[in-house]
């Protein structure tokens, strides 16, 4: 049984959302051993959650700085082996950057930076490191995504010719609607947060999830968003026309303000032969529908499915996979990846997905702001 790996964690304090799901889908597999972490920037704060965790407090650092220094001075045996990068969007980058450039493997939320330029260099500063970065498109991880991928990919829709998918949610409601919250949290300054809100929180996992199902690239985008308020300067809502070839087009849509929706991902892919529709609140069902057999339900954990959605099953059909789960199979792909073993193609979003995802935000901002114009993407 090979050593578990030592594991750094960045934000994801008491305080966080994305924290607690990030530590549970790091224990699933048995791969990590959590060793060291700075979870808030208040030190106080920082210990007090390590402690309540029961986390040993001596590799609990003061800031991100102090953790790279005093881990450079460790035996290469005992230092953080990955950090996971958990913070508010703005410092991502440079944490991640930092890591790469000190030899850490990383595992980093999206989105992945605030801009493409900072992408890109992120990009060089991999290539130069050579150590592994995963992304955490957590919706890739589900066993029926996979599936969806593996069939696609085998050819079982034929031609695809239309994409639809959509993520909304009303959770911002509260918020964008009182003026003072409005202008005082961080996911609605630019500062903090990037150049979206909406688009840069969750329509960016909508877009990967077209892209790493269909196997297709967007090529160009036409995107018209929502801000609400005049004093607002981040979107909270939009719709984008997609174009992923001459004959392949579809939509992507966001919203924070869909009153009463809560995680409302869904994709449709539709092919000549057959097509899928797949909902992450009901992720353990995929549908598989055609114009002459009735429709197809494939779930997760069957002989049937591919080997890659059976490898991200732990127990027999019928019990269901979820969320932690699904982030617990892109932290094995790391870890695989991290001991040089061989897996799957797509067993982790990764660098080129960030900057993919960080292309398509600037891009519907871009198209917004040009009075709703197309806008290509890069190659
Ligand atoms: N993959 C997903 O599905 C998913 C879901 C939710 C959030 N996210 C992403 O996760 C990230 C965090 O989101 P969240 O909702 O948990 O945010 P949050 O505001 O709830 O938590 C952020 C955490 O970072 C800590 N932090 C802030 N500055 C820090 C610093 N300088 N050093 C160390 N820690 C610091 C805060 O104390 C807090 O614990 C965002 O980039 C977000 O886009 C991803």
């Amino acid at each position: 049984m090979p050593k578990k790996i030592r594991l750094g964690i960045l934000g994801g304090g008491g305080d966080s959302l994305i924290g607690v799901l990030h530590r549970v889908a790091s224990h699933i597999n048995d791969n990590y051993q959590i060793v060291g972490a700075v979870f808030n920037p208040d030190f106080e704060q920082n210990m007090a959650f390590a402690k309540e965790i029961d986390i040993p407090t001596d590799r609990i650092y003061k800031d991100f700085d102090t953790l790279i220094e005093e881990e450079m001075k460790l035996p290469k045996d005992e230092r953080i082996q990955v950090c996971s990068v958990l913070t508010p969007n703005f410092l991502h980058f440079p944490m991640a950057k930092k890591l790469l450039e000190n030899g850490f493997h990383v595992i980093c939320e999206k989105p992945m930076t605030t801009t493409l330029e900072e992408a890109k260099i992120l990009e060089e500063t991999h290539k130069k490191a050579g150590t592994v970065f995963a992304l955490t498109h957590t919706y890739t991880g589900y066993p029926m995504v996979r599936q969806m991928r593996e069939m696609i990919k085998a050819g079982a829709l034929g031609k695809i010719h239309k994409v639809d998918a959509r993520y909304y949610q009303g959770w911002i409601n509260p918020i964008i609607h009182d003026k003072e919250k409005r202008s005082s949290v961080w996911r609605l300054d630019p500062k903090k947060a990037g150049i979206s809100s909406c688009m840069g929180d969750i329509g960016v996992h909508a877009f990967n999830l077209v892209e790493y199902t269909t196997g297709l690239e967007v090529k160009s985008l036409l995107c018209d968003f929502n801000y609400l308020y005049d004093d607002n300067q981040m979107d909270v809502d939009g719709t984008v026309l997609i174009r992923m070839g001459e004959h392949v087009k579809g939509v992507i849509r966001g919203s924070q303000v869909a009153t009463g929706e809560e995680n409302g991902l869904a994709i449709a892919i539709y092919g000549e032969k057959a097509s899928f529709r797949w909902e992450q609140e009901k992720p353990n069902f995929l549908y598989m529908m055609s114009d002459t057999e009735p429709t197809k339900v494939y779930k997760p954990g069957h002989a049937y499915n591919s080997e890659f959605s059976l490898d991200g099953t732990k127990l027999p059909a019928g019990h269901p996979e979820g969320i932690f789960d699904s982030m617990a199979n892109i932290y094995l792909g790391a870890a695989r990846a991290i001991r040089g073993e061989e897996q799957n193609d797509g067993a982790f979003p990764t660098m080129r997905d960030g900057v993919r995802g960080m292309n398509f935000i600037e891009a519907t901002v871009e198209s917004h702001k040009n009075g709703n114009t197309w806008v290509d993407l890069e190659d």
